[in-house]
């Protein structure tokens, strides 16, 4: 199987959500988000650390472009289609040889608490079981982010691991991670 050679569409359309890939100029919009979201977002995710400048968010856009083309891994933004901008983020990590594919999301705190993540990570579970065959979909989250795992559990999903002390804060302190699993078979019996 030559991933390169799967036809993999950029977007995806919800009721009240479109899931796409970046383009080039997002960079700023992206940049808006994070920097208002900063505190709020940046326990979880690490990358925004490295995000000071407008441009560093426009390389960050592009990059994550190419690597949805290459099929390195799938990170779209969340765009809320009635308001008409970005609110969040998905990512979406292959590994080819197994079809297994790791989940992450972030959305913005002011539209926390309606169910957009979840609605965003169902029409991916859908595509990835259906449209890619996935044989597997994971979640690892810190055991603490119980909104992390509301997303699991909402989504079908079932713990399989607690990790003791795998993670670390960003204070460095030691924390438990937990993996969610969904198997192709559970998809196919409950769709
Ligand atoms: C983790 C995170 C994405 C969860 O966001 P969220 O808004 O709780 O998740 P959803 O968008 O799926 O919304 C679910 C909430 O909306 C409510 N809701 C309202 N309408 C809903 C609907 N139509 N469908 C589903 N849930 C709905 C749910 O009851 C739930 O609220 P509750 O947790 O108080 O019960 C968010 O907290 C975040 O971005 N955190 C920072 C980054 C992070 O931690 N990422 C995860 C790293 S593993």
């Amino acid at each position: 199987m030559k991933p390169i050679l799967l036809e993999i569409p950029e977007r995806f359309e919800t009721e009240r959500l479109l899931i796409s890939n970046y383009e080039e100029g997002d960079g700023n919009e992206f940049y808006q988000l994070i920097r208002s979201n900063y505190d709020y977002l940046r326990e979880e995710i690490s990358e925004i650390h490295t995000l000071e400048e407008i441009e560093d968010a426009e390389e960050y856009v592009r990059l994550r472009r190419v690597a949805w083309l290459s099929r390195e891994r799938f990170v779209p933004k969340i765009v809320h289609r009635a308001r008409g901008r970005m609110i969040g983020q998905l990512w979406i990590e292959p590994k080819w040889d197994r079809m297994i594919f790791e989940i992450g999301y972030f959305i913005e705190e002011k539209s926390q608490g309606n169910g957009y993540v979840t609605e965003a990570v169902k029409r991916m579970i859908q595509f990835l079981f259906t449209g890619l065959d996935a044989s597997k979909l994971e979640i690892h989250t810190k055991a603490s982010n119980s909104r992390s795992i509301g997303i699991a559990l909402r989504c079908g999903f079932a713990k399989e691991a607690q990790l003791r002390e795998r993670g670390r804060t960003s204070a460095g302190e030691a924390v438990d991670l937990q993996i969610y699993g969904l198997l192709r078979r559970e998809f196919l019996q409950w769709s």
